[in-house]
């Protein structure tokens, strides 16, 4: 059961805590987290309520909010553009949530691969896009479901979790868009 935090609780839907928890699930306690576009930290802040000795580093070009990551927040706060960001260490997993749709279309599968390139084997990516068809062309960059799964393919990486949701976005004035879901496992080394 997720015990709310007054600090970050009322800054995340009942469906992000669902995905928060499913995606906690795939890691050990003591985790290593890329958090990629993380705005003011209010998953970061989640992740380490919930798992304690969790290690989440922050990459935004803003820093976070200070209410939630505090200065002695024990992962790295990175201040940097993610298209030409290249991660020092490797992690358990990394979180790209409400981010890849903002990019420029030809920076959307670079820097997809430079992420999962981050992970160890066996580590857990968990990113959100946009979906386009052929009937529905978006103004920001979308995948179909081939796509998706191209993606997927080319980077190594085994859905474990892929939903589609229409999700309202605040600034589309809560008109909804179809958006996936998705976590993946990176391939483990084999012998
Ligand atoms: C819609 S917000 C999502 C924040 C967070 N993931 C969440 O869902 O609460 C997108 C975030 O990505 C960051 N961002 C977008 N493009 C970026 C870039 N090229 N480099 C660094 N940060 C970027 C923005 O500053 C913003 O904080």
């Amino acid at each position: 059961m997720i015990a709310p935090d007054p600090k970050y609780a009322s800054q995340l839907t009942p469906l992000e805590h669902t995905y928060i928890r499913r995606f906690l699930e795939h890691l050990a306690p003591d985790a290593r987290v890329l958090d990629v576009g993380a705005g003011g930290g209010r998953f970061a802040a989640a992740f380490r309520a919930l798992h304690k000795e969790i290690v989440v580093d922050l990459l935004d070009q803003y820093p976070p909010n200070p209410d939630l990551i505090s200065k002695d927040w024990p992962g790295d706060v990175i201040q940097n553009d993610i298209v030409t960001f290249r991660p020092k260490r490797t992690y358990d997993a990394v979180w790209m949530r409400n981010v890849l749709f903002l990019l420029p279309e030809e920076a959307v599968q670079p820097v997809f691969h430079i992420m999962t390139a981050s992970l160890r084997p066996g580590g857990i990516m968990d990113f959100t896009m946009l979906k386009s068809d052929e009937n529905f062309k978006l103004l920001t960059p979308g995948l179909t479901r081939q796509g998706v799964a191209a993606l997927l393919a080319d980077n190594d990486l085994t859905p474990i979790l892929m939903e589609e949701r229409d999700v309202p976005y605040r600034s589309l004035d809560g008109r909804t868009l179809p958006t996936f879901f998705i976590q993946a496992r990176k391939a483990r080394l084999t012998a």
